[in-house]
């Protein structure tokens, strides 16, 4: 691959020959088994060109029985297996690593129901998030979850990332978020715990071990997710900050004043607001004649609509009295709100476009979050552009670090430096993106032997032959 990984191809699994891939017709048809090279390319690929498998068959099933025939004739035959939804994943966790079967959920995009009572949503994995967002959006809720993937990431791929995105700071993690899920373990068993109950304190809650676990221990199928009203009023901010300490300060003070219709808080640094108005097309800087070193996007979200507003203007203007907000600007219409948020959400598009990017997703004590990106840029010099955002409302922080192209020395500069300081300051190696291929063999950083070998114990207990997504999440040495 590109972002070469030290690890061996491991010789207990078995290769793929013309007779798996028969059997494989026999239960999906024709189309549902794909060996043409354009497609297995883009399939072999991850969304940054960073990590790159050999895989020579794709297998897109439509149904939980197909993806049970379908693990459980790999688990017999020891074929090693990579679920893949959208492939939006920015840690390699959804391409092989070398030969790896990969089983697309794309196929699987149903909904099921939806209770617009209740506002609970049951559909197949494969279903794109903005797909569901504008189902539900139709019947008056929203997706509790919402990221600059949306167009293409699959629900069933942002439950086995626990991704947290835009909304996290409102609705809270997918732990909260979904209420069942059925899951198909490696050896074929059909796991049904699609409730869609809002309390049930029957034995230990298993949906839990599957969501954020990247496709190591079962492969998600069906889903329930419990999604909020969609409520009337939103208003869009983007304001400017002179120093962090007063980034800070806005987040403590938008919690106080804001209060309940606090929808959003997302951070960005100057050096974010050039490369998008350098890489992203029709977008317009929002404060053209800022000098700022810091930008915050804020988002209130209410049911009145003169009300939300008022409150947001009065703490603007506060905010710039006080000195803790240099400039600033609400959105007067959609279009202006979608500019604000096209720069945020455009961040990781912008940054593929400079060549290679070294991409850090960490939880920081929040006093301390900007201080790696600092550190950073010292180490560094010219040889790098250090970038600095993200989700200040939740503690997480992404360090993007872009150059021309990947090479080892720029990476030794990096780590094990930035996971050293992270794990000092008791933060995670891993806010909200996963382990994946990059840093299955880091997460002693963030978790402690016992739990690590605790993981291992549940990754064997479910998955014996070691079919499912290898060479991810944890260490070699543990399984
Ligand atoms: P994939 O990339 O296909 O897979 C991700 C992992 O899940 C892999 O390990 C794969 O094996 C496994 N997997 C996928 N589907 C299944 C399944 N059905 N069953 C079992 N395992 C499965 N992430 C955030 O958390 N917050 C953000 O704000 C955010 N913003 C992003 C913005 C952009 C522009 C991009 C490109 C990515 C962003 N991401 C973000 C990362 C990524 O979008 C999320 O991790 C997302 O949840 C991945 O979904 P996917 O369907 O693309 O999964
Ligand atoms: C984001 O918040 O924009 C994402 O998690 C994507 C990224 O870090 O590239
Ligand atoms: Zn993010």
């Amino acid at each position: 691959g590109s972002a070469a990984t030290h690890i061996q191809r491991n010789p207990a699994y078995s290769e793929l020959n013309s007779d798996d891939v028969s059997y494989f017709k026999t239960i999906l048809g024709n189309n549902g088994v794909v060996q043409d090279e354009d497609r297995i390319a883009v399939a072999n690929v991850d969304w940054m060109g960073k990590y790159r498998g050999a895989s020579q068959l794709l297998l897109l099933p439509k149904s939980t029985v197909e993806v049970s025939k379908i693990l459980s004739y790999c688990n017999t035959r020891r074929l090693a297996v990579v679920p893949q939804g959208g492939n939006t994943g920015l840690v390699g966790g959804s391409v092989p690593v070398y030969d790896e079967v990969i089983i697309s959920l794309a196929g699987m995009d149903k909904i099921i129901s939806f209770d617009n009572v209740n506002g609970i949503l049951t559909c197949e994995a494969g279903c794109v998030l903005e797909n569901l967002s504008t189902f539900v959006e139709k019947e008056g809720f929203i997706m509790p979850l919402d990221l600059g993937a949306k167009g293409s990431c699959h629900i069933g791929g942002n439950i086995s990332t626990n991704a947290g995105g835009l909304r996290f700071i409102r609705y809270g993690s997918l732990h909260g978020n979904v209420l069942g899920l059925e899951v198909v373990l490696a050896d074929g068993t059909v796991l049904d715990m699609l409730t869609t109950l809002r309390k049930d304190n029957t034995g230990y809650d298993l949906k839990h071990l599957f969501i954020g676990s990247e496709g190591s221990l079962g492969v998600v199928t069906k889903i329930s997710v419990l999604t909020p009203a969609k409520l009337p009023s939103t208003n869009v901010a983007f304001l400017s900050c002179n120093d962090y300490t007063s980034c800070q300060k806005l987040l403590l003070a938008a919690r106080r004043n804001l209060g309940e219709i606090l929808s959003a808080f997302e951070f960005m640094d100057h050096n974010c607001i050039d490369l998008a108005m350098r890489h992203l097309e029709g977008v317009q800087n929002p404060l053209p004649a800022s000098q700022s070193k810091f930008y915050v996007l804020i988002e209130t979200t209410g049911s009145d609509e003169s009300y939300d507003k008022t409150k947001l203007e009065a703490f603007l203007l506060s905010s710039m009295e006080n000195g803790l907000v240099a400039d600033g600007v609400i959105a007067q219409d959609i279009s202006q709100a979608s500019n604000f948020w096209r720069i945020r959400e455009g961040i990781s598009e912008a940054s593929v476009k400079v060549g290679a990017v070294y991409k850090y997703d960490l939880s920081i004590p929040v006093e301390k979050l900007y201080d790696i990106v600092e550190e950073m840029r010292c180490r560094l010099g010219n040889n790098a552009e250090v970038l600095g955002y993200g989700h200040l409302g939740d503690g997480n922080l992404h360090l993007n670090i872009l150059s021309s192209k990947y090479d080892d020395n720029t990476l030794a500069q990096i780590e094990p430096f930035v996971y050293e300081w992270t794990s000092a300051q008791r933060g995670s190696i891993s806010a909200e993106h996963g382990l994946g291929l990059m840093k299955a063999e880091k997460i002693h950083y963030s978790k402690a032997p016992e739990a690590v070998q605790l993981m291992a114990s549940i990754k064997k207990l479910l998955d014996s032959n070691s079919i499912l997504n290898p060479y991810k999440v944890l260490p070699q040495s543990v399984l």
